[in-house]
This record gives C-alpha cells, structure tokens and sequence, in this order.
C-alpha cells in the first residue's frame, strides 16, 4: 500500500507541484477580473490581508494533516479521529474536488481554443469588441468544439497523474512552471513598457477604500481560498507525499508567496496593457478572453505575445487540473484499493460527464444557461469553487484549531526540521480568525439572499 502511494522526490519537486496546483486560472484568469470588477488596489489589498490571515493558516492546517498521516483527504480525517463527521469533511473534499475539475476544464479547454486561434491567426481578426465578443462567444457557444476541448484537457489530466506522483505530477510541473515564469516575466515586460501603461499601476496598487463594500470582500476571501487551492484537501493529499525527512515550513511558505507574486504579476500583465489601450478593467469573466485578443491584435508583434499569453495561460490550469484529479485519484487508490492508472482514467471520463452541461452550458443548449438564473457553468463555479471550500477551510480550521489539537499539528510541520516562525500567531489564526472570518462572511452571503430573495451566488 505505502509503495503505490509515491513521495516527492525532493522539497523542490514538493514546492513545484503545490505551486502548480495553487497558480492557475485563479491567479491569470479569475484574480484579474475580480480586480477589475472589485474597483482594483483596495480589492487587491484586502486580498493580501485574506492570504496572510487565512489562507497561510489553513494551508499549513492542511499540510499538517497530510503529513501526519500520509493519506488521501477522507483517509487523513480517519486516520486521526474516529467518527463520520470528519470523514464527511474529507469526503466533501474530493467531491468539491470533482466538481471545480468539471467547470475548470471546460475554461480551461477554452485556452487550447484560443492558443490554437492565436497560431492560426484567426485572433487577429478580433480588432475591438464586437468582433472578439463574436469569436469568443463562437468558441463557447459551439457544442462541438467546446466538449471536445474539455475532453482534451482532461485526457492529457489523466495522462500525467496516471504516471504517478514523482514520475508523473512532479516531472510534469518541473518543466512547465519554470516554463510559466519565463512566459510571464515576457508578457510583464511588454506589458509595462507600453505607453500609459503607468495608468494600469496607478490601478492595482493605488487603494480606494470607497470602492470596497462587503462583496468585494467576500470575493477576496473566497479567492484568496480558491487560489492557494485550499478548503477541499488539495494540500492534504501533497502535503502527503511530503518526505517525512525533509523540512517543510519553509517550502510552505514559498508556495504561498510564489502564488501571490504570480497572481501580482498577472495583475502587471494585464491592467498596464488595459490602461495603455485605454479600455476600462471592468469586465468580469469576459476580460482575458474578449478584452486581451483586442490589445493583442492592436499590438506590435501581438500576435505572438497572444500565443504566449495562451500557452501560459493553458499550462497554470494544466499544472492546477493535475492536483484536482489527483485528490480524487488518491482517495480511490488508499480508501477504495483501486490501481492508479485505471483510477486516473475512470475518474476523468466520469468528471467529463459532469463538465459537458458546464461546457454546452455557454450558448450551445440554451436550457443550460438558465439554471437557478444562471448558466451552468456560473452555477458549478458558485457551488464548488466558492461555497464547498469555505465550507471546508472553515472546517478545517475548525478541526485542527478544536479537535485534532494545534500543537499535534504544528510538530507534525516541524517534523523533518526547520521551525515554522510566528507558531502562536499561527495557533490564533487557526483556532479563532479563520473560522471566524470564514463563518462571518458565509452567515453574510445567506443572510443577504434572503432578504434580497436573489439566489446567494
Ligand atoms: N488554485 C487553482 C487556481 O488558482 C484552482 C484550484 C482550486 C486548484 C482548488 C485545486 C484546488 O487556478
């Protein structure tokens, strides 16, 4: 059994595949926009207040977890008490697990779309809004290419977690993320060097405090969650794989600050090039795929900044949808005794029936995009990618801070050496702020759908 779990074969392999599933469509795609939408620096700021208050903890709760018992999710919750509830905890995890890899492959399947339009130049054709608002909506709005994307994505998924966790995800993630950092210094460069683009700085820095109201902060929190991939067990199931002779506060960390420097950096790609095109930052969803193919195409060599845009974009959610599969491969393989490999291919052929509402959810079966008042898509992202992880992380917390103990946890990070700074402030976070926090800004969601009677998404 211990030998068909795997290990990473080194901190850097560890570092490399949590920073993969932590950087993806949430740092490129999803923190831009909400910057954008949430008025900019004040959004930005109170995020980095959420990350070090919040995420930090919970992710060090989780790789606690995972550490101490080397098991999946719902394999961790039993190992270390006895009773359904927990285990329940672990098993909302891979099934959150489950659903954000539905909805996120279909986004993510979109980027294959557009890498393969940038090649084929068929994104230079979108020269302003309505012109790449009809490509874009072409793209999502056409069954057939839009499953059979997503059927991509998540066939070359289980392609890599089939190999294993050193011989498949690390070897994987050790190529493609210092892959990622190149591409985006690229993008950044170009992004900065661009006239006005002083504007695009002035915006995600400079806080204006009147445009914070209480959703924009709950859509901080809930991506500062989103994005270090914490709440269902991601971190629980690599924190598993961690050597037990290997020291781990420090590689924790840095997988917390390569993310947050990542999302910044997206930040610094993309509101420069929007300022410097002289086009407004709020445009939700739409915007790294409507808004950037018409700077693109206005740009000097911008057909080839859009290649690279896309590829950067494809690889953060490859390396993300890896540890989403992985999680619920895990589970199958400890709890269930499964092997890895039909495990692996199973579980992602069962995920694409799930994602094929979410993927026809954008135009192609009009039912599909009103479900509760909203597409499919929109609807699997609330649930899954919001709701079920600050469920979880506050769980989590709740587990570790109440039940487990802080201090079981804390060895178990010390573990293989090196000392985790701040243990008190740490033990406080977990036990009081976090689910605190947490539970405020959940009670605040369902308290305003129902005075407000919309659905609480
Ligand atoms: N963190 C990933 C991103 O930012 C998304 C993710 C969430 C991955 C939860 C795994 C688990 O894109």
């Amino acid at each position: 059994m211990e030998i068909s779990r795997g290990l990473w074969s080194s901190r850097l392999g560890f570092v490399l595949a949590a920073a993969g599933s932590a950087i993806g469509l949430g740092n490129i795609w999803r923190f831009p926009y909400s910057v954008g939408t949430g008025g900019g620096g004040a959004y930005v700021f109170v995020y980095l207040i959420c990350v070090v208050a919040i995420s930090v903890p919970v992710l060090f709760a989780e790789l606690a977890i995972g550490r101490a018992t080397e098991r999946n999710p719902v394999g961790a919750f039993k190992a270390l008490v006895p009773g359904r509830l927990w285990r329940l905890v672990g098993g909302l995890g891979v099934l959150t697990g489950f659903g954000i890899l539905a909805f996120y492959s279909v986004i993510a399947g979109w980027t294959v779309g557009y890498l393969w339009m940038a090649l084929t130049r068929r994104l230079d054709e979108a020269v302003d809004a309505a012109s790449s608002g009809a490509i874009f909506g072409g793209l999502i709005g056409d069954a057939g290419p839009a499953l059979l994307l997503t059927a991509i994505f998540l066939a070359v998924t289980a392609l890599v977690v089939r190999g294993g966790v050193s011989k498949g995800i690390e070897r994987a993630t050790s190529v493609l993320m210092p892959a990622l950092f190149v591409l985006l210094l690229v993008l950044v460069v170009r992004s900065v060097t661009l006239p006005g683009a002083h504007e695009g700085l002035a915006f995600l820095f400079r806080p204006d405090f009147s445009a914070l109201t209480p959703t924009v902060v709950m859509s901080a929190l809930g991506q500062a969650l989103f994005s270090l991939s914490l709440g269902m067990g991601t971190m629980i199931t690599y924190g598993s794989y961690f050597p037990k002779d290997q020291s781990l506060p420090a590689a924790g960390a840095t997988v917390a600050g390569f993310d947050t420097v990542i999302a910044l950096l997206a930040g610094l790609l993309i509101f420069p090039a929007l300022f410097a095109a002289g086009v407004q930052p709020n445009h939700g969803p739409g915007l790294v795929f409507v808004v950037l193919p018409t700077i693109f195409a206005q740009m000097p060599l911008g057909g080839l900044f859009a290649v690279l845009f896309y590829l950067l974009l494809g690889i953060a959610a490859l390396t993300s949808t890896i540890s989403l599969l992985e999680v619920v491969v895990a589970y199958f393989v400890d709890e269930r005794g499964w092997r890895r490999g039909p495990a692996a291919v199973g579980i992602a052929a069962a995920c694409f029936l799930l994602a094929a509402p979410s993927a026809l959810s954008q135009g192609a079966v009009p039912s599909l995009g009103n479900v509760f008042g909203m597409d499919f898509l929109t609807l699997q992202n609330a649930i899954f990618g919001n709701y079920a992880l600050s469920i979880g992380a506050l769980m989590i917390c709740v587990f570790v801070g109440w039940k487990w103990g802080i201090r079981p946890a804390l060895n178990s990070i010390e573990e293989g050496g090196g000392r985790l700074l701040g243990r008190r402030a740490l033990a406080f976070l977990v036990r009081y702020v976090c689910p605190v926090a947490i539970a405020i800004v959940l009670g605040f969601i369902i308290i305003t759908s129902v005075i407000t009677g919309e659905p609480p998404f």
